[in-house]
């Protein structure tokens, strides 16, 4: 049977199926669909499939060119999409890209949409297909979770890991355009992965182990996530000491071998925050990971920082945070793109909203709260930017801190203008405009 999946294969005939229509799995389903295979693709929302079915892209923010190809394969009749499980039934391959969270107490993996997933297509399950799971998991989760729950179907099933690497705002370019590590449960299943891959992605593909694959995934978000909590205690220590960090930046990455990382008011999306904990699921407990939950700390107590932050710069123009008006500009979590999960902006919201700030929040990416800029500084005590939107970056501030009833603004991402006329610009890591009365909250020894 393999030698016939594997002609399938060649021949572009195999029939696949895409499970999960999101950033992962639309723009993979349009890329299969334009290498010349018949696709379906399966989501649970129902909305989502009506759209994709009508060839309307329902990502937003900057996507170049997924809104175009989704038409195109919809229109010429090589990609559709359903809630039905039993399209799966005649797939030759199928892909698996939904969403793997962690509980947000535990930091366990919380499963529920990849068990249901492979409860569905137990159900459905086509006698022989190469099923590839392409949403990140713990390492050991297609031993100990994908492999029992398929292997109970019976099926002939060829079973691989393979991760994606995209970034929204580059979905298409990235998934042609990037290295993957195919990790098969067998040989052969990894050597049909990688013969399909061939098809769209024009990178090199390390074939390896599923448990090589989960591992490589995760802790490559897990290192971003460790140099990104570098960048941001920087931060902290430069506004402690009264210099920059944005310079401090620039002058280290001129040695050879040191790259540090943005600063910046928190790490969010689906990915980062969640993959050190996949990472270290199911490491024994001897083995003391300290540097990755230390990183999730540095990170995740940012937006308390950024509070810290607004409420000291208020104070020094006499304003009590208790009341004050602040303008939140930026809610994605992403710069360009319309993706809020885990967003560093809602919890600065809400503690600014614990501190008894009233607070009102603008993004031109995000449907709901695209409103002027212009409305959204009308009155406010203090502008806050957490997003380096494009559309920020290209706003006449000169004009916009008109709005403002106090001219106040508190650049966490180092874009906006810093000598505006009247303007108290304070930037995040830079002591120079950050003046103090003592050290950040956050190095203080008494927490
Ligand atoms: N978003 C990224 O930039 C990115 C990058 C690399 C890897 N990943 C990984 O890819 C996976 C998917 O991420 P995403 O951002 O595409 O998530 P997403 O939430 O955008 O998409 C998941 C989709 O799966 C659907 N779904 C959930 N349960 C389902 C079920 N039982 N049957 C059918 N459909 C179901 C959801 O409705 C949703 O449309 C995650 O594991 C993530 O860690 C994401």
């Amino acid at each position: 049977m393999q030698l016939d999946l594997s002609e399938r294969i060649s021949k572009r005939t195999a029939r696949v199926v895409v499970i999960g229509l999101g950033y992962v799995g639309l723009p993979v389903a349009t890329l299969v669909a334009e290498a010349g295979y018949m696709v379906t693709g399966l989501d649970v929302r129902a909305d989502r499939v009506r759209s994709i079915s009508a060839g309307l892209n329902p990502i937003g923010g900057a996507e170049p060119g997924l809104s175009e190809l989704l038409t195109q394969m919809v229109t010429a009749g090589r990609l559709k999409a359903s809630t039905d499980y039993a399209e799966c039934r005649e797939a030759d391959i199928v892909l698996i890209a939904v969403e793997t969270p962690v509980d947000p107490i535990s930091n366990r993996p919380s499963y529920d949409a990849l068990r249901a997933v492979l409860h569905g297509l137990a159900a459905h399950c086509p006698a022989h297909a190469l099923v590839i799971v392409e949403s990140t998991i713990a390492p050991g989760t297609m031993e100990r979770v994908v492999e029992p729950a398929l292997r109970a179907a019976g099926a002939e099933l060829h079973l691989v890991h393979c991760p994606e690497r995209l970034t929204p705002g580059r979905l298409l370019r990235n998934i042609r355009e990037m290295p993957r590590v195919v990790g098969g449960m067998t040989a052969n299943a990894r050597d049909l992965a990688v013969a399909f891959y061939e098809h769209f992605v024009h990178a090199p593909l390390e074939g390896v182990d599923a448990l090589t694959a989960e591992t490589v995934k995760t802790a490559e978000n897990a290192y971003r996530d460790v140099q990104i909590a570098f960048a941001n205690e920087l931060a902290l220590i430069c506004e402690d000491l009264g210099t920059d960090v944005w310079q401090v930046r620039e002058l280290i990455n001129k040695v050879p071998g040191r790259q540090v990382h943005m600063p910046g008011p928190g790490v969010g999306g689906h990915c980062i925050p969640k993959d050190p904990w996949l990472l270290l699921t199911h490491v024994s407990e001897g083995t003391r990971a300290r540097l990755l939950p230390t990183a999730r700390a540095v990170n995740d107590g940012m937006p308390h920082h950024v509070a810290a932050l607004i409420t000291r710069t208020l104070a020094e123009s006499d304003r009590d945070i208790v009341g004050a008006e602040i303008a939140i500009l930026g809610y994605a979590y992403k710069e360009d793109s319309d993706d809020t999960r885990n967003t560093p902006s809602a919890a600065l919201v809400q503690r600014l909203e614990e501190l008894g700030a009233h607070v009102r929040v603008q993004d031109p990416c995000v449907p709901h709260l695209d409103l002027p800029l212009a409305t959204a500084l009308k009155g406010a005590d203090c502008a806050v930017l957490m997003v380096a939107h494009e559309a920020y970056r290209l706003a006449p501030w000169s004009e916009l801190v008109r709005a403002l009833r106090i001219p106040i603004l508190v650049d966490c991402r180092n874009i906006l203008p810093n000598a505006l006329e009247g303007v108290r610009y304070v930037r995040l890591g830079d002591g120079q405009t950050a003046r103090r009365n003592g050290p950040p909250a956050d190095l203080r020894l008494d927490g």
